[in-house]
């Protein structure tokens, strides 16, 4: 890890497989205005949920590699559960700049429990991690952590932010599923444990009804970026810059959501 005060023009990214990333974005300019931004979506890879391990470990580190080269990054952030949980630790092996990562919020999420039963959803690769096992042994055996995976609340998200309606049918299905685990009736606090769900915030909330609080990391990931880059000069003389990874129409309907979060410069990578 470098110790140089970064050009005052680095940028932070934030990495993804979609859209998912823009929850941190949303919070990082809350408490970083002034910080330079270029958000990348992996789309072309998109979904990450459904490949395996070493796929997603390849793609993540290679993208992350060229686009730290490329792009002269001051900080990394993998604003991605499931990449975060497979690849975070070589990622930072390989990088000289600092790597932030996204990992599931069971801590907090084991603070604010009164019933003791949690639900978990997530996408298919991040709900098998072993980094989840570790995280429930540290944090949460004494609780009982229900983990589900909702890969179409993914499709969902993206959707949201295409500007097309959202598949409420899926996000009442997957409470319903939660609920039906043994000892889900208790759930109290459910963890989004995929950047791409807070998007999806009112709707979660009415399929799981009163009395169910919603934890995810974006907050607490702002906060780290902003901590790493104390005292280092920001200038942010551009416009915010959106990288995709595939071109094409597809990218066209994105672009009056990207542009809520400040995103008005889309170009591919
Ligand atoms: N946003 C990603 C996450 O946090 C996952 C979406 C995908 O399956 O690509 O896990």
């Amino acid at each position: 890890m470098t110790s140089e005060m970064p050009d005052p023009s680095a940028p932070i990214l934030l990495f993804d497989s979609g859209v998912g990333g823009l929850t941190v974005l949303a919070e990082l300019r809350r408490i970083l205005p002034q910080a330079p931004v270029i958000y990348a979506a992996d789309n072309a890879g998109l979904p990450y949920g459904e490949k395996s391990e070493a796929q997603i470990a390849a793609r993540v580190a290679g993208l992350l590699g060229r686009m730290t080269e490329r792009l002269s990054l001051r900080l990394a952030c993998i604003a991605c559960n499931t990449a975060s949980t497979i690849a975070l630790d070589a990622v930072r092996e390989v990088l000289e700049i600092p790597i932030v990562g996204t990992v599931p919020a069971i801590k907090p999420a084991a603070a604010l429990t009164t019933t003791g039963v949690i639900g978990l959803i997530g996408t298919e690769a991040t709900i098998r991690q072993g980094y989840v096992d570790r995280l429930e042994a540290r944090f949460a055996a004494d609780k009982t952590l229900l983990r589900l995976a909702a890969p179409e609340l993914v499709s969902a998200a993206e959707a949201r932010l295409r500007g097309e309606p959202v598949d409420s049918m899926a996000i009442g299905l997957t409470a319903q599923a939660l609920r039906a685990m043994p000892g889900g009736q208790a759930i109290d606090t459910v963890v989004l444990a995929c950047t791409h769900f807070p998007l999806l915030l009112p709707e979660l909330a009415a399929a799981f009804g009163p009395g169910v609080q919603f934890v995810h990391g974006a907050e607490g990931i702002a906060r780290r970026i902003a901590s790493l880059t104390e005292g280092q000069q920001f200038s942010r003389e551009q416009r915010d810059l959106a990288l995709f990874t595939k071109d094409g129409e597809a990218i066209e309907a994105y672009r009056d959501g990207l542009a809520k979060y400040g995103l008005t410069r889309i170009e591919t990578f």
